[in-house]
């Protein structure tokens, strides 16, 4: 019996429909949050089962019974985060959730997933073949930090989480190695924990079968993400033979531990569930990490308190955890960013310099580049072109059929043919595997206006070349303008230093901040488009029939692959610096970053326009600079309790959040609270917003650099800051102002530069006048699956 609880419940359940109690067949799987637990991080098996009573008592109260709360409930999380876990009626979810020692009460929700040249790119190969100067080395490349991650398990066999070279684990670590009988699966000293957590999952799917009792990774994703945080350096690792070279992770002698969270679809209900999120924070946090890596999101952005992936990285950050979560690949649409708790690091997207260009060739001499990871054409010469919108079934739409749908295709049509498909809609790969099914010989995936220059390279099942609208809209008139249109794809091949680069990806989810607009998300951006990392040997149980295909390393795009690059950093840096905040690492990481490209102007979008820092936050990070910022705004768990009061909070239910007494100070302010960007979201008048700077290197004098953002005045008070020590503190003062006659109708952005001549540390200044122009553009889509789209 799998779940012994469960399954009493789901005999009951059907027990009970039978005999006509509707309203027990609506019972959902609830979320019950409680705040923080009275015991300290030295927790015995008494106090875990004190909690896990304390529980049942509580829901019995609401419940006919005692047991009948033990039934209902699936997780009670007793370690860090204080909660539970239970099947409730709607209407007990309402009652309970009155209750004064209840938080919040949520639905179990759904959240989907959201090289490596990449670290060369950032320069961490700076000092030749030994590291010398970079983050790296002097960072003893993330030795004894511990990262996670909460994602769709881990392939332990890797070469990525071999444990060659590594020593005893460390002693601080508590985690297990959970694997299935069934399953051959082992931890070692590099891979040094992995459990799974399914129930969230199974509440919506019934019992799962033992397929579902087990860490390891059937679709690469964690795996990926994994590697690409914490992986060994691992030479010859290439896919198909292209962008051959060492994969590396960012703390390679970092340990690194998985949370399987995330489970592959059921009839559309794969994905991520809150239950099982906060259970794998839970037990993350117990187990003794450093660093949480989680490429996961939701559509859209819910309060702070009624979202498993806030408040479970709202307990890690105060265990001194860093957090890094991706952004969501909901953009270009303004508005769309995820993650957005002003404890976690919210991480963009953007390109590397590198690129697997497959050119796309007319029989009229134009020529088009796009990116691939496919196989050359069989033979060396044109072939006809055809558009997804002329081989269209006579069944289907014209639209459908030029975005290459499933079933839209007349294969008569497309035989032996270079077929063009418009993006979007469906999968780029799919897309590629309808026209192989209607037996196309090639591809040209043209892109719509909205993704502009973002191209990538795909292991497409049949030879394909991704190109940009411009080039799209070329061959789509060439087609049109001849009766027999014919084109050649170019085989793939790997080009390096690309310019321009990075720019930002098309899917990378947008500022504001559509939940709290006073904090700037994204933090920062990172490499996330075609990036190669560890993957899986595994066929998943739901596979895809159609590509069987399987490589030690893959590549992938989305935030969730830009997300881990961060969280290897803060490895990094945890190591360097074991005393930093997660806020103090934060500042560091997004202080030192960059906003300019490799041809030394503002960083682009992916309409090659000038990036902003909705897109890119306080722009691409550069990890060697983050070893020394110099200065950081630091941030304590307190300091995130008093925002939560800014916002107008319930005060006695933060007082839950609190071991010790904690009381909303007087005047909290939001426009105050320390963090590394200055967002004013609707000025009238001025406003003076109060920041505080602290010392992490040598003594210096710093001066405040100003650059103001279109029809606003900014003052700085002091303008010169003195440290004499480590760990001194000093308060500064910005005021903004509206220019009379030029006032700012939309958001305009400067920026802030404190230096001291060796360390520059900046911040992005965010503005916009009171009423805001904010139209949000479409529906933002579903989040963070390495982007498919
Ligand atoms: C998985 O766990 C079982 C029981 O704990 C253990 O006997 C077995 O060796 C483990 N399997 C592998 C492959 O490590
Ligand atoms: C990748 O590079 C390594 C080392 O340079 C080489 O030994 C290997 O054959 C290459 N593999 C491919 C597929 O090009
Ligand atoms: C999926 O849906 C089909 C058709 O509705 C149903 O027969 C099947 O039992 C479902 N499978 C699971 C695992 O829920
Ligand atoms: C069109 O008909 C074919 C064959 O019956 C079917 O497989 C396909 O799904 C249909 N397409 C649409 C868009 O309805
Ligand atoms: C090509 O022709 C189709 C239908 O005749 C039309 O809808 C489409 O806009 C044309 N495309 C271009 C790029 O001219
Ligand atoms: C488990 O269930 C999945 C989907 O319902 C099915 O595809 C798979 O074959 C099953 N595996 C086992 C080991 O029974
Ligand atoms: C680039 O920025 C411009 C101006 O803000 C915007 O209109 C466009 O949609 C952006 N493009 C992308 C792909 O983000």
């Amino acid at each position: 019996m799998l779940f012994p609880k469960l399954s009493v419940f789901f005999l009951l359940f059907v027990i009970f429909s039978m005999f006509q109690a509707p309203a027990f067949a609506t019972r959902k799987l609830h979320i019950v949050y409680l705040g923080s637990h009275a015991h300290g991080p030295d927790v015995s098996a008494a106090d875990l089962d004190r909690v896990a009573d304390s529980h049942y008592d509580l829901l019995g109260s609401f419940l006919e019974s005692y047991e009948m709360a033990k039934d209902s409930i699936v997780y009670s999380y007793n370690r860090h985060i204080n909660g539970f876990a239970a099947y409730l009626e709607e209407e007990e979810a309402a009652e309970i959730a009155m209750h004064p020692k209840v938080v919040s009460v949520f639905l179990n929700q759904r959240r989907k997933l959201h090289t490596t040249h990449s670290w060369e790119f950032m320069a961490m190969d700076k000092g030749g073949v030994d590291h010398r100067n970079s983050l790296w080395k002097e960072a003893r490349f993330g030795e004894d930090t511990i990262i996670a991650n909460l994602d769709t398990g881990v392939w332990p066999k890797l070469e990525s989480f071999s444990d060659k070279g590594f020593g005893p684990i460390p002693s601080k670590w508590k985690g297990i190695c959970q694997n299935h009988t069934t399953h051959g699966f082992s931890c070692n000293r590099k891979l040094i924990g992995a459990r799974y957590f399914n129930k969230g999952f199974a509440s919506v799917n019934g019992q799962l079968n033992s397929s579902y009792e087990t860490a390891l990774d059937h679709e690469g994703h964690g795996s990926h993400t994994l590697s690409t945080a914490g992986g060994n350096f691992v030479p010859g690792a290439n896919v198909f033979g292209l962008g051959n070279g060492t994969a590396k992770g960012g703390s390679p002698s970092a340990r690194v531990a998985a949370y399987k969270v995330c489970w592959p679809p059921i009839n559309d209900t794969g994905g991520c569930y809150d239950a099982d999120i906060l259970a794998g924070f839970d037990m993350a946090i117990h187990d003794g990490v450093d660093v949480i890596s989680v490429s996961v999101g939701k559509d859209s952005v819910s309060n702070y308190f009624e979202d498993g992936m806030s408040i479970g990285a709202f307990h890690a950050v105060k265990e001194g955890i860093v957090m890094a979560c991706s952004a969501g690949n909901a953009g270009p649409t303004p508005g769309s960013v995820t993650n957005v708790s002003p404890w976690m690091v919210t991480v963009g997207a953007s390109t590397l310099d590198r690129e697997f260009q497959a050119f796309v060739e007319l029989q009229n001499g134009l020529r088009f580049k796009g990116e691939s990871l496919s196989r050359a054409l069989p033979e060396d010469r044109f072939y006809s072109l055809i558009s997804g919108e002329q081989a269209k079934a006579a069944n289907a739409s014209a639209e459908d059929a030029m975005l290459c749908l499933t079933g839209t295709l007349e294969p008569e049509k497309v035989k032996g043919k270079i077929l063009a498909c418009l993006r979007g809609e469906s999968g780029r790969v799919e897309k590629g595997e309808q026209a192989a099914l209607a037996g196309a010989v090639g591809m040209i995936l043209c892109n719509d206006k909205p993704n502009g220059n973002d191209i990538l390279a795909d292991p497409h099942v049949l030879p394909a070349s991704h190109i940009n609208y411009k080039a799209g809209t070329a061959v789509m008139a060439y087609i049109n303008s001849t009766d027999d249109p014919l084109g050649f794809i170019t085989a793939p091949t790997t080009q390096l230093s690309v310019k321009p680069s990075p720019f930002m990806a098309a899917f990378s989810s947008k500022g504001p901040n559509m939940l709290t607009p006073e904090i700037l998300k994204p933090d920062v951006t990172a490499p996330g488009v075609n990036i190669i990392a560890g993957y899986t040997g595994a066929t998943s149980p739901t596979e895809e029939p159609f590509d069987k295909r399987r490589v030690p390393f893959n590549i992938m795009s989305g935030t969730s692959m830009s997300c881990p690059h961060v969280a290897g950093v803060a490895g990094l840096l945890k190591t360097l610096h074991p005393g930093w905040s997660p806020a103090a690492i934060r500042s560091a990481i997004t202080t030192t970053a960059k906003t300019r490209d490799n041809t030394f102007r503002s960083m682009l979008n992916a309409s090659f326009v000038k990036a902003t820092p909705f897109e890119h936050g306080a722009g691409h990070i550069r990890p060697n600079r983050a070893m020394d910022p110099g200065l950081v705004y630091d941030l304590t768990a307190n300091d995130y309790l008093d925002f939560l009061c800014a916002l107008g909070y319930d005060k006695t239910k933060i007082g839950l959040f609190s071991e010790s007494p904690y009381e909303c100070p007087k005047s909290a302010n939001l426009m105050n609270f320390n963090y590394p960007s200055i967002t004013v979201p609707a000025l009238s008048g001025s406003v003076t917003v109060t920041r505080k700077l602290k010392n992490v290197g040598s003594p210096g004098t710093y001066a405040a650099r100003i650059r103001e953002p279109s029809g606003i005045s900014v003052h700085v008070e002091p303008h010169l800051l003195k440290f004499e020590n480590v760990g001194e503190e000093k308060s500064f003062e910005l005021t903004l102002e509206a220019k009379k006659h030029d006032v700012a109708k939309d958001y305009v952005f400067g920026g802030l530069t404190w230096s001291d001549g060796k360390h520059y540390v900046r911040s992005p200044i965010v503005v916009a006048a009171a009423h805001p122009k904010m139209t949000l553009a479409g529906s933002v889509k579903n989040l963070d699956e390495a982007s498919g789209y």
